[in-house]
């Protein structure tokens, strides 16, 4: 099988996997991040095939989509191996999924330039108007309280805080992380894009607090 087969068939397969998903873990976010990769990719001169890959497959291996994270990875692995894709090449591709998810900024660090810039991605499609969006309707999803001025955003969470959404609102979650991602940045096309898209970011809170108070 050519790389391009093998990139349309795993597009297949991620969009019947995730089909209904609710907590913005879907279809859509997965092309965002895909569309964002190639982007990244080509201006910082990765390896667009494994870049592609471990985009397309980042998120199936979460567990919130799984029993646990080993069987998630051990699903991704299957479909690899039935697309006959080189056994090194499949390495990769799991060394990058397994290593990039966020949880509470306490994950290993990055040495693959394919995984700085899938991590980019990632992290640009939760800020800016879709990462607004995104944020309230995983609030909704959860049933997070909107705004409560009585509640102070939390300064520093263990992996399982972070997961434990019910004790914060979803405005502080700009706070606990949306604000944070511009300087996590791996790339400097990724910080670039960051840049405009976490300003745009400022500008929704200052006019939510405005609103917020009768102004
Ligand atoms: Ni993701």
């Amino acid at each position: 099988m050519t790389k391009d087969i093998i990139i349309e068939n795993t597009i297949e397969y991620v969009q019947s996997q995730l089909a209904g998903e609710g907590s913005g873990h879907d279809w859509w976010h997965i092309h965002r991040v895909y569309q964002l990769t190639k982007t990244i990719a080509e201006e910082e001169k990765a390896d667009l095939y494994i870049s592609s890959m471990a985009a397309l497959l980042h998120d199936l291996a979460d567990e919130k989509l799984n029993e646990s994270e080993a069987l998630g990875i051990e699903k991704v692995k299957n479909w690899l191996i039935s697309q006959s894709v080189q056994e090194e090449d499949i390495d990769i591709i799991i060394e990058i999924i397994s290593t990039i998810s966020f949880k509470g900024g306490n994950g290993p660090s990055l040495s693959r330039l394919e995984a700085k810039i899938v991590q980019d991605a990632d992290r640009l499609d939760a800020i800016g108007a879709i990462g607004i969006a995104r944020c309230f309707t995983y609030g909704g999803y959860i049933g997070s309280v909107l705004h409560d001025p009585s509640i102070s955003p939390r300064k520093s969470m263990t992996k399982k805080e972070y997961r434990d959404k019910s004790k914060s609102t979803t405005i502080n979650h700009f706070y606990e992380k949306l604000l944070k991602l511009k300087d996590l940045m791996n790339t400097k096309t990724g910080k670039l894009m960051a840049e405009e898209r976490h300003s745009f970011m400022e500008c929704y809170l200052k006019q939510f607090y405005q609103e917020w108070e009768g102004k």
